[in-house]
């Protein structure tokens, strides 16, 4: 059993990361999420993440608000992506389980001390303020972490948010620069893998063809959020981002990548957030990172659809 911590924006792809996650107890231990400003602002990801797990029925997941703004930044928002609400394409009730009173800061730091070193993972899914205010706030849990499992960054596919920066990345650099310079075993889910996972009509429709409250309400956010996407980039769907983190822990032969240096731009303005990949090894900067490259989509889609048929 995978004990994770998942560190989230909600979201509609946060939400279907969510959701993988708890259809999965039997592999998956989610023992918190903790909500960061991202997509829509932090009152709004913390209440979203929320109303992810009561759609599930796992009313008893604590959920945590952390940091409200990055470390040294205004605050990037996406709603033009996901919607006024983070969470648009689906009406769901306002959440009656309570959001824990801790700030999630507290939360992390608490529980990679009290759970045996190298047994708990973190799953980031939107820009990296917490767990780097972490990690600044309490370097001996640095060393405790099994591995961090993130989604951010761009290669080959460069930016969503720049023409060189992937959005997580973008909105808190300098975070991601902490991060990404810690020493733990990273690894990441770039642009260049999601934008292979691409939510197909006929993929949408196997969501909604369940007939379940879940994959009803899946199919109403990939709708929503497909439509700015497939006109952005003229495809048949759009890339589902954060889901590629879980998956990569249920089913990690999903993915290739290669282990090497990544480095975070934090100063320029051209190219803020760029994650800088030595992927072709041209210079002696040691690795630091685990970046996929390649996923095998269709295989990702029977995990998700098998998953999420069980909620
Ligand atoms: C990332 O940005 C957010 O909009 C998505 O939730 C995902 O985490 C993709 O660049
Ligand atoms: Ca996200």
């Amino acid at each position: 059993l995978r004990k994770i911590i998942i560190d989230t924006d909600p979201g509609q792809d946060d939400a279907v990361a969510i959701l993988l996650a708890l259809s999965a107890p039997e592999t998956i231990d989610v023992l918190g999420i903790t909500a960061v400003a991202g997509n829509v602002p932090l009152p709004l990801t913390s209440k979203n993440a929320r109303v992810v797990c009561e759609l599930a029925g796992w009313t008893d997941i604590p959920v945590f608000a952390g940091c409200n703004a990055p470390l040294k930044r205004r605050l990037v928002t996406a709603e033009h992506v996901h919607g006024k609400t983070g969470l648009d394409g689906a009406d769901l009730p306002d959440p009656t389980m309570p959001l824990q009173d801790r700030h999630a800061v507290d939360f992390i730091i608490d529980t990679l001390r009290s759970e045996p070193a190298k047994t708990v993972t973190l799953c980031p899914l939107g820009p990296l303020t917490n767990i780097a205010t972490a990690m600044m706030r309490a370097p001996d849990i640095i060393s405790r972490i099994q591995e961090i499992v993130l989604m951010g960054g761009a290669y080959f596919e460069v930016g969503n948010i720049t023409p060189a920066a992937e959005f997580n990345i973008y909105v808190d650099p300098d975070a991601a620069d902490i991060v990404f310079k810690s020493g733990i075993s990273l690894t990441v889910m770039p642009l260049d893998v999601t934008h292979k996972v691409l939510t197909t009509p006929v993929r949408i429709e196997a969501f909604r063809q369940m007939g379940t409250p879940v994959g009803q309400t899946l199919a109403g956010w990939i709708d929503f959020f497909d439509r700015f996407d497939m006109e952005k980039y003229g495809s048949d769907g759009a890339p589902l981002h954060d889901p590629c983190v879980i998956a990569y822990l249920l089913q990690p032969d999903l993915f290739t990548g290669r282990h090497i240096n990544v480095q975070i731009e934090t100063g320029s303005d051209l190219t803020l957030g760029m994650t800088v990949a030595d992927w072709w090894g041209v210079t002696d900067h040691p690795p630091n990172a685990t970046l996929m490259g390649d996923v095998d989509a269709d295989g990702f889609f029977d995990l998700l659809t098998r998953q999420i048929a069980k909620l």
